[in-house]
C-alpha cells in the first residue's frame, strides 16, 4: 500500500491488518505506551473544505506517533490562486513525508500521487471517505467482535459515505443493502464493483433495507459544496430517515452509526442519535486510532 485514496484500491488483507494495527495502537494509547513510530516526520494536511474531526485526529494522531502535522488551507496555500495540484505535490515531497488532503475532485487526489513521491491518504472527496470507514470498521468490529455475515444498511444520499461503505463493508464480508431515493444512487463505479457480489442491494424503501440489520448507518442530505441544493434535498430525501419506525424492524441490539457532524430531524432523530451516542462517538473517536494505523502502515521507514 502506498497512498490511501479510495476504498476500492484496497485489499481485504490490507484492510484487516489496518484494523488489527488501529486496535493494537488504541490499546497502547490508553494504557499509555508511547509508539514514536513516525519519529521526526512531518505530515501536510490541505484542506480545501471544513473540518473537525479530520483535521484534529490527525494532527492529534501524528503528534503521538512522535511527528508533526502541519494545518495547511487552500486558501493560504498558493493553490488557492491557482498553483496546479501536480506542482504542489512536487515541491511539498521535497519536505515532508505524508500529506492528507481534503478535498472535491477525486481526481486531484489522484493527481497528487501520481506527481508526489510521498504517500497521499484522501481526507475526503465527493466521491470517497475511506478514513471514515475504516474508523467504522473498526467500531463495528468492537462492538459486534466479527465483520463477516453482518447485514449492513445505509439510508440516504449515495454520496461519498455510501460508496466508501458500500466497498468497504463488501470487502470485509458484510451484507450491504441501500436505500437511496431516485436520482441519489452512488457513483457508477461502485455499483459496477458491487455487482459481483450477490449479498450486495439497492432499494429505495428505507424500510425493507433496515430489515434486520446489524448495522444502520446515515448521512447527511447535502453534503459539502452542495449548500446550494439543501432545499431540494430536503425535499427528495423525506422519509429517508433513521428513527424509531426504522428501528423497529432492524435487529433489537443493532447499532446505529453517523460519520457527523449529524443534522437531527433530517436524516436521523434526536432520540435515535442520544440512544447510540456510544457508539456514535466511539466511531469519531477511532477516527483518530485508524488513522494512526494508516499513516504507520504507509510512512514507518520500517514498514
Ligand atoms: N466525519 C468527518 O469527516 O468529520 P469532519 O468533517 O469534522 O472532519
Ligand atoms: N457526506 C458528508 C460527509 C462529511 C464527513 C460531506 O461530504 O459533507
Amino acid at each position: 500500500m502506498k497512498h490511501l485514496l479510495k476504498m476500492l484500491d484496497l485489499s481485504t488483507e490490507e484492510i484487516i491488518d489496518i484494523l488489527n494495527l488501529a486496535d493494537q495502537l488504541k490499546y497502547e494509547q490508553k494504557h499509555g505506551i508511547p509508539h514514536n513510530l513516525l519519529k521526526g516526520m512531518t505530515l501536510g494536511m490541505i484542506f480545501q473544505k471544513s473540518s473537525t474531526r479530520t483535521r484534529v485526529s490527525f494532527e492529534a494522531g501524528m503528534y503521538q506517533l512522535g511527528g508533526h502535522a502541519l494545518f495547511l488551507s487552500s486558501k493560504e496555500l498558493q493553490i488557492g490562486r491557482g498553483e496546479p495540484v501536480q506542482d504542489t505535490a512536487r515541491v511539498l515531497s521535497r519536505y515532508i513525508n505524508g500529506i492528507m488532503i481534503r478535498t472535491f475532485e477525486q481526481s486531484e487526489v489522484e493527481n497528487l500521487a501520481e506527481y508526489g513521491n510521498i504517500p497521499i491518504i484522501n481526507g475526503l472527496t465527493d466521491f470517497s471517505h475511506p478514513c471514515q470507514v475504516l474508523a467504522d470498521l473498526q467500531t463495528v468490529r468492537e462492538y459486534k467482535n466479527k465483520l463477516d455475515g453482518l447485514k449492513m444498511c445505509y439510508i440516504g444520499d449515495g454520496n461519498n459515505m455510501a460508496n466508501s461503505l458500500t466497498v468497504g463493508c463488501l470487502k470485509v464480508g458484510m451484507d450491504v443493502t441501500l436505500a437511496c431515493p431516485e436520482g441519489y444512487h452512488p457513483d457508477k463505479r461502485v455499483l459496477n464493483f458491487a455487482a459481483a457480489y450477490p449479498n450486495f442491494k439497492l432499494v429505495s424503501s428505507p424500510k425493507e433495507a433496515a430489515a434486520d440489520a446489524d448495522v444502520l448507518f446515515t448521512d447527511v442530505w447535502a453534503s459539502m459544496g452542495q449548500e446550494g441544493e439543501a432545499e431540494k434535498r430536503r425535499i427528495a430525501f423525506k422519509g429517508y430517515q433513521i428513527n424509531d419506525d426504522i428501528m423497529s424492524v432492524a435487529k433489537s441490539d443493532a447499532m446505529v452509526m453517523h460519520c457527523l457532524p449529524a443534522h437531527r430531524e433530517e436524516e436521523i432523530t434526536a432520540k435515535v442519535l442520544e440512544q447510540h451516542a456510544n457508539e456514535i462517538f466511539d466511531e469519531a473517536e477511532n477516527r483518530l486510532h485508524a488513522q494512526k494505523a494508516v499513516m504507520v502502515r504507509l510512512m514507518a521507514a520500517e514498514n
